[in-house]
């Protein structure tokens, strides 16, 4: 949030240089320092005029860089600015005024949510009612609008998940969607795995059993960030797919229980997936932190955690932390159910989203196929279709 786009130069004191905001701030004056100021200059001599990227690095910048002069300009695009004059050289740069209120450092603090950057126009759901509706779009109108694109890749980011419906139920199709919106993360799976029942499974996913709420594939670093689940067919009964958030769920143990939040937090767990052809493993706590201490990820899976390697002092109360936990992800309240119908592509955030299925008929022959992503990638083509239809 920008406090005040309006600015004007209040002038130069101890070798920093002093803006007025406008009145969104109360005409707050904020400060920059010479060596922040320095190296954020982007004058031809200190950027690629083409790449637009610095030409320098930090240690090029005199830690006692000051500001010894600065005067209003009116510049060409983009409003005003200030000339900056620097010591301890006489180099000179541009800065715009909209530019320097919207990294204001004096107050910064102040402008974070609870939930700090990592938020990221999140919003926290309990359950279906929080949401109202599922979050959808008809694949077709996707493909077609770019409004109902931004739309749907909003949700994921909003919601942490979206249901895309009419992806026609070929198999395959779930790459398609992958690619709609990022790159798709080939894995030890392939680039995309069928989930439906086999002979002689080496994963429950492949049975027609109950899976518990879970995050997949905590036992990669770093772990996929989206996943997709597409229905090809549904079992004649059962099957049906339960989210959680698991940011809310993370929110409502550190209220409730700060004890174990902090013992889940603090405390590594591993987890391991093992084949023929792959050893993967990965040691993270359950709920990782930001530096910052605002909830960035969750992993939780009961069928690839390891035996906890704890000093045996604190295992009974990792324990303890530990079901609470689960038992407050597995809360019926906090699940939101829905029953996936052929055509049907679910996109989730895999870092905060927690994904279960009720148990299933055999006959029906079930069939998924699912693939994974990434966020970052998901976050790039939204920005690009917003900056393209502003
Ligand atoms: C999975 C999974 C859910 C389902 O394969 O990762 O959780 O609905 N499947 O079968
Ligand atoms: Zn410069
Ligand atoms: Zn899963």
């Amino acid at each position: 949030v920008v406090s005040g786009l309006v600015a004007v130069l209040a002038g130069v004191r101890g070798g920093e240089l002093e803006v007025r905001l406008g009145a969104e701030a109360e005409g707050r004056v904020v400060r920059f320092p010479g060596v922040w100021l320095r190296d954020n200059c982007l004058c031809g001599e200190c950027a690629d005029p083409v790449a637009g990227q610095k030409l320098h690095g930090v240690t090029d910048i005199p830690l006692d860089a000051s500001v010894v002069e600065a005067e209003m300009v009116e510049a060409e695009a983009g409003g005003d600015g200030v000339a900056v004059t620097f010591g301890p050289d006489g180099h000179r740069g541009l800065f715009e005024l909209g530019w320097l209120a919207r990294h204001a450092l004096d107050g910064y603090e102040d402008e974070l949510d609870g939930y700090g950057d990592e938020l990221n126009g999140k919003e926290l759901w309990g359950a279906s009612a929080d949401i109202g509706a599922v979050p959808e779009a008809r694949w077709p109108c996707y493909v077609a609008d770019p409004a109902a694109r931004i739309g749907a890749l909003r949700a994921v980011l909003r919601w942490g998940f979206v249901v895309l419906r009419e992806v026609p139920a070929v198999p395959g199709r779930v790459l398609e969607v992958a690619e709609s919106f990022g790159f798709v993360r080939e894995t030890n799976y392939g680039r995309l795995f069928d989930v439906r029942i086999e002979p002689a499974p080496g994963n429950l996913a492949f049975t027609s059993r109950e899976i518990l709420p879970h995050t997949d594939n905590p036992y990669r670093d770093p772990v996929p960030t989206i996943q997709l689940l597409h229905c090809l067919r549904v079992a004649d009964e059962g099957g049906d797919t339960g989210l959680v958030d698991g940011f809310a769920a993370a929110a409502e143990l550190q209220a409730t229980d700060p004890e174990a939040f902090e013992v889940l937090t603090g405390t590594t767990v591993r987890f391991e997936y093992r084949d023929k052809a792959a050893v993967l493993s990965a040691s993270q706590p359950l709920i990782q932190l930001s530096p910052r201490g605002t909830v960035r990820g969750i992993r939780f899976n009961n069928r690839s955690v390891q035996p906890i390697r704890l000093p045996y002092e604190r295992v009974r109360e990792f324990y303890a932390a530990y079901r609470t936990w689960a038992e407050l992800l597995a809360r019926p309240e906090r699940r939101l159910v829905m029953r996936l119908a052929p055509g049907d592509c679910l996109i989730f955030d895999n870092t905060r989203i927690l994904h279960a299925r009720t148990a299933f008929s055999v006959t029906g022959s079930r069939h998924l196929q699912g693939c994974y992503a990434d966020l970052d990638g998901l976050a790039s083509t939204l920005a690009v279709l917003e900056r393209e239809t502003r």
